[in-house]
């Protein structure tokens, strides 16, 4: 058999499995809410501790366990749902794109690209945007930005960039995430760690980076001033600021659009997520300014 004909085979080996795993997942095969916790604890790394209710639909604010019982959505997919269950809108449009192209790599230009950075480029009155899946990949990726500019336009020493966080942040769970975190459950027998962080006491105007107001940590909200101090703190130092508003924060979360908006600040980099696919596709986004 030839090369090609050998990968040919494989492909298609791949493909039919691929298929009938697809099809099993969409006929679910348990009969009851107590199987399927059983079962999926059993193939599942237990990363999480979900409540012992199964979900099988949701529409609007709502959504149904398998045996029916209906619910207020009060989690709002930890702030991914803002727009609700199911939005007829967002759906319709995830699937009119589906049917149309639904992946094309960042090596070769895409019909609609533009239009959504130019939205909210637009919307949030800054320059650029770079399309992430993930909310920690939007912070490391923000921290990358915010070094390369430290060492080419601050003149920093090679390698001596500091990342500074708050007491209390939560920026997701890889290795470079959990280095800048406090909670000894997100990083204890994870080590060893990234250097380069320090860390500093939330609402405390001798410092900063990170969420506006902290999520994780417990819904914690500063000192009405404390924004605007980091945004003078940061413009007086040469120091870029980097505002984490992926989860409970950005997006019409607290009532306005940005956590930001409440003291009219600026940061130099904005980190949006969760909602801004409505929960149907991943999106997190570091969005910032040229200069
Ligand atoms: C404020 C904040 N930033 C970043 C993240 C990481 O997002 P992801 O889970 O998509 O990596 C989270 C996750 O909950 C978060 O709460």
């Amino acid at each position: 058999m030839s090369g090609l004909q050998n990968y040919s085979s494989q492909l298609l080996k791949y493909t039919r499995l691929f298929n009938n795993g697809c099809v099993a997942s969409l006929r679910s095969t348990a009969t009851s809410s107590f199987e399927m916790i059983q079962r999926e604890r059993k193939v599942s790394a237990n990363n999480y501790d979900p409540s012992s209710v199964v979900l099988s639909r949701g529409e609007g604010i709502f959504m149904w366990d398998v045996e029916g019982k209906k619910y207020y959505d009060f989690v709002g997919g930890l702030a991914t749902l803002n727009q609700g269950h199911c939005h007829p809108k967002i759906i319709n449009a995830m699937t009119d794109q589906l049917n149309k192209l639904h992946h094309t790599t960042r090596a070769i230009f895409h019909d609609s690209l533009y239009e959504l950075n130019e939205f909210l480029t637009e919307q949030f009155d800054y320059e650029k945007v770079l399309n992430m899946n993930t909310g920690v990949e939007g912070g490391e990726s923000s921290i990358k930005i915010a070094r390369k500019w430290g060492y080419r336009v601050k003149k920093i020493k090679h390698n001596q960039a500091e990342v500074v966080s708050a007491h209390g942040n939560f920026w997701g769970q890889t290795i470079a995430a959990i280095s800048a975190s406090t909670d000894p459950t997100s990083w204890n027998e994870f080590g060893p760690f990234v250097p380069g962080y320090q860390i500093v006491s939330y609402d405390d105007l001798k410092q900063f980076i990170g969420e506006p107001l902290q999520d994780e940590a417990g819904a914690v909200v500063p000192t009405l001033g404390y924004l605007k101090g980091v945004r003078e703190l940061c413009t007086k130092h040469n120091v870029l600021w980097i505002d984490d508003e992926i989860i409970q924060a950005g997006l019409g979360r607290t009532g306005k659009m940005l956590a930001v908006d409440y003291e009219n600040v600026k940061p130099d980099l904005l980190i949006l997520g969760k909602a801004l696919s409505g929960g149907v596709y991943p999106m997190e986004y570091p969005i910032m300014s040229t200069s």
